[in-house]
């Protein structure tokens, strides 16, 4: 049998990883500041995340959940202590695209309306509800094409009220910090105008954490720097560091009942115990604070830089425009100089998504890079 081939792929194969880098079979060491797609939260191999995954397989690695299992309160505990939202509801599945399909349907029946606002530039991923909100008809199929999404202009607040006028939106979806867009900051006013809102016009608040969450903007979640507590919150990503889990973060006053939602594979031993190692380092490491600071300083070193025309980002999600498309700066990053970095939809932007435990000398080390390539494309 042949994959489906539809992943582009580099041609390196990586059989090692450790903190922030990878090791491929020829022994090549790769400075990862892409993190597999953002998903690296605590870097990769953490002895903490290993130690405990190890014991948790040898000891029961799944049952459905017509069981207890007590790791989902843990975690849901400690989630709500680091997050801020204990008081808020936990709903564990697998995917970033499932916890947004989720998120969409809950709001839906808790109001029931079937109406979503999203925004331009949005990706919250591939499922049928999730990627009819993204805003990229090249990965929407016929299916799953809706009348029910309604994509508008990001960042302006009086598109936003003359459609919710209409009082049949069940929920605007937005995204703490545009990823795959172009890492694109939604203003704190325009969040603080989405949940006034949906107070008023009887929708739900959706913040797609999936890729700005867990710590990455240097707060928990991206949107706390506007003040807005969204009704529900999506997770995904950096909270398994690499084992599949995510979550929804519901407030209380949406009602659950048996059978609303359910997944097969949600909450299972093995990816609550990675996730509750991930929010254990995080919390000891003082991770949220480290992002902070070093993404602060990567974006002053990258702000040095002239030919680089736009820096923008919060913590340890950032994202950089060149003059022009910047595929062949990437590549001799990764090739030259064995860097991993992220493109966006935007052909000009560079994405850097490393550990939230990067270190400063790691960020000289690119930036030092950076300039030789930079200098060197353009010269020729
Ligand atoms: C903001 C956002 N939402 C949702 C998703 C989809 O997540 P997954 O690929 O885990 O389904 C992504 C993936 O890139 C994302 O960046």
């Amino acid at each position: 049998m042949r994959l489906f081939d539809v992943y582009p792929l580099f041609n390196i194969e990586p059989v090692k990883a450790e903190g922030s880098y990878l090791w491929d079979k020829n022994g090549i060491k790769y400075l990862d500041l892409y993190g597999g797609h953002a998903v690296i939260s605590i870097g990769h191999s953490h002895p903490h995340y290993v130690k405990l995954l190890s014991e948790q397989l040898s000891k029961i690695g799944f049952y459905s959940n017509s069981v207890k299992i007590p790791l989902q309160e843990e975690l849901a505990n400690k989630l709500g202590e680091l997050s801020g939202y204990n008081n808020y509801q936990l709903f564990l599945c697998n995917s970033g695209a499932e916890a947004n399909e989720n998120a969409m349907k809950l709001a839906s029946f808790h109001n029931g309306r079937k109406k979503i606002i999203a925004f331009s530039k949005s990706f919250h991923g591939r499922t049928s509800a999730a990627v009819a909100a993204t805003d990229d008809p090249a990965i929407v199929a016929p299916l799953n094409k809706t009348d029910n999404i309604l994509i508008l202009p990001f960042n302006d607040a009086a598109a936003l009220e003359e459609e919710m006028k209409k009082n049949d939106i069940a929920a605007v979806i937005i995204e703490g910090i545009q990823g795959v867009g172009g890492v694109n900051i939604p203003s704190d006013e325009f969040l603080r105008h989405i949940k006034i809102f949906c107070d008023k016009y009887g929708a739900l608040m959706i913040a797609d954490e999936v890729q700005s969450g867990y710590g990455r903007s240097g707060k928990f979640f991206a949107h706390q720097y506007s003040g807005v507590q969204p009704h529900i919150i999506t997770i995904a990503k950096g909270m398994g560091n690499g084992f599949p889990v995510a979550g929804v973060l519901i407030h209380p006053d949406i009602q659950p009942r048996h059978s609303l939602l359910g997944t097969t594979f949600g909450g299972n031993y093995l990816a609550c115990t990675a996730a509750i190692a991930v929010l254990d380092v995080i919390k000891k490491e003082d991770l949220i604070q480290n992002a902070w600071v070093v993404g602060n300083y990567m974006m002053e070193q990258l702000r040095k830089i002239k030919a680089i025309k736009a820096v923008r980002g919060l913590g340890l999600m950032i994202g950089f425009d060149l003059e022009g498309p910047c595929a062949e700066i990437r590549k001799q990053l990764l090739n030259e100089h064995h860097i991993f970095t992220g493109a966006s939809s935007n052909k000009n932007n560079i994405r850097i998504l490393p550990a939230l435990n990067l270190k400063k000398e790691e960020v000289d080390l690119f930036i030092n890079s950076l300039n030789k390539v930079l200098t060197a494309t353009l010269v020729k």
